[in-house]
């Protein structure tokens, strides 16, 4: 008999119609963010690394184009889902893209932790089982809110054969201490599973089309129902409430914190920082108490990043110094430089090796050249700045003339005085001294000294004069004293 090698053919159904009224929240809940990234970008995520976007199905419904521009760019297909009638109804309302697969996985968009692995594991469970359906479990510490399986009992003992999943609202007294949960988390095989979809019903506390109820349904039909216990219950954790968001949030961020510190990052208080899952950081590296690392930030190898610093989108090198309570924001930091306290570079910023940028001094779309220093008190925005600068304290570029933005250009070695006005467009050749408390409008040539500010005069004697005058003054007004 000639034997059929052809594989079976799989898709993956990630249910994500509902509102998530328990959120109390006027945003569709598989938008909600933990560990940096919406709950429905994590599943599709996983869902990439086991299976072709191709043959991905994201069932919305609930501010469907919200949510399917948030993650069109995963290349996933989408299932509308128009009225949210239960997860069941959801499976029912996806069949047509479904049914032509040997067999799916249905993820939940609002168990985000689950790890690909374990999503090969419960699909070759499937396959080697030979189940109509089959159900990830697990044991977490409280399984209240989550529905529990029921398993077969064969001479007293629980067999690998579900016969039920009785749903939180459902549980008699009795078996409300029931520990084994299920995850939400399936694989069913499409042929049994559509022949009895229409059995279910919405008879329970709901009204809606339960999933769940096919274990039961397909049981009865005599069809085999199996269940795999997850090895890492945290991992199938659901986000139903706030808390629990931030409980999900929390797991994330821990485990971020524990790959880089395996990879050789010094993280001192890692439950104080927010790392998010993206981030890189090279070895050597010390992260000090509260800090925040966002979005594709890197970070090279034997930099320090000290408390209250939030960085976002950013690029920095090695041996760089980043002191307490920079913000910094799509910019990028190069070798040994040295940032902060209080320093705040905005998007397009560069700050070049060996730079320092002081307390309270603000970059915007800047290049700050090799070993030039921006220490105190300034704004530089619009500018190029070359090497070995000094910008003294309290120089600000006007790059902005109420409709436009003009650059401000620095050449190597040149010195600007404090309290510098530089109105843009300007130049400042190189090795020129701007003097202290200049306002600068035209260009300066290099090595030349430029003083944009009034002459100083002295008046000999004035303020001895005046304080004799209100001496007298006041003499004249109160004679009795
Ligand atoms: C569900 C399971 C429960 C399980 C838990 C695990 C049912 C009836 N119960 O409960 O046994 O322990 O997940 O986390 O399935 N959704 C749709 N369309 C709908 C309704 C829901 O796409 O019409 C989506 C939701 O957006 C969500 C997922 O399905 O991503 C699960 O729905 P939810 O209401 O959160 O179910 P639970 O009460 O958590
Ligand atoms: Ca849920």
């Amino acid at each position: 008999m000639p034997t059929n090698t052809k594989p079976a053919t799989f898709a993956v159904a990630i249910l994500a119609a509902g509102k998530g009224t328990r959120l109390k929240s006027r945003h569709p809940k598989v938008l909600h963010r933990v560990g940096g990234k919406p709950l429905l970008e994590h599943v599709i995520s996983a869902a990439l690394k086991v299976a072709p976007a191709r043959d991905i199905f994201a069932i919305i419904g609930h501010e469907a184009e919200q949510v399917q521009k948030a993650v069109n760019h995963t290349g996933i297909n989408f299932v509308l889902q128009e009225e949210q009638r239960g997860t069941g109804h959801a499976i029912m309302t996806a069949r047509p893209a479904l049914v032509h697969y040997d067999f799916f996985l249905v993820l939940s968009g609002d168990v985000p932790l689950i790890r690909p692995g374990t999503i090969e594991q419960i699909r070759d469970f499937h396959l080697m089982s030979g189940a109509a359906m089959t159900i990830l479990t697990a044991e977490p510490p409280d399984p209240t809110g989550y529905g529990r399986i029921v398993r077969a009992q064969k001479n007293g003992q629980a067999t690998e054969v579900v016969s039920a999943i009785i749903e939180q609202k459902a549980l008699a007294p009795g078996q409300q201490g029931w520990r084994e949960i299920n995850s939400g988390i399936y694989a069913f095989s499409s042929r049994p599973l559509f022949a009895h979809l229409d059995k279910l019903t919405t008879d329970n506390a709901h009204q809606e089309f339960y999933l769940t109820d096919m274990a039961a349904i397909l049981t009865q039909a005599g069809e085999k129902v199996a269940a795999v216990l997850a090895a890492d219950a945290p991992e199938v954790l659901g986000a139903n409430t706030r808390a629990e968001l931030a409980g999900l949030d929390a797991l994330l961020r821990a485990r971020k914190c524990h790959e880089l510190m395996a990879g050789g990052v010094s993280i001192f208080r890692p439950d104080t920082c927010v790392i998010d899952a993206e981030v890189e950081i090279g070895p050597d590296t010390v992260i000090e108490p509260f800090v925040q690392l966002l979005g594709a930030t890197t970070i090279g190898s034997d930099s320090v990043v000290s408390s209250y610093s939030v960085i976002r989108d950013c690029k920095i090198g090695n041996g760089v110094t980043v002191r307490p309570g920079c913000i910094m924001t799509e910019a990028r930091v190069e070798n040994d430089a040295i940032l902060g306290p209080y320093s705040h570079l905005r998007p397009a910023t560069e700050v070049a090796a060996g730079a320092h940028v002081g307390n309270f001094v603000e970059l915007k779309k800047t290049r700050l050249g090799k070993g030039s220093k921006a220490n105190h008190l300034s704004y530089l925005g619009d500018a190029v700045i070359g090497e070995n600068v000094n910008v003294g304290a309290g120089t600000i570029t006007c790059n902005y003339d109420g409709v436009h933005k003009h650059q401000t250009t620095i050449e190597d070695g040149a010195f600007i005085g404090s309290d510098s006005i530089l109105v843009a467009p300007v130049r400042i050749g190189s090795g020129a001294y701007v003097a202290a408390s200049s306002c600068i409008t035209q260009d300066v040539p290099a090595d030349a000294l430029a003083l944009g500010r009034a002459k100083q005069v002295n008046k000999e004697g004035w303020a001895k004069q005046k304080r004799e005058q209100q001496r007298a003054a006041r003499a004249a007004a109160d004679p009795h004293k």
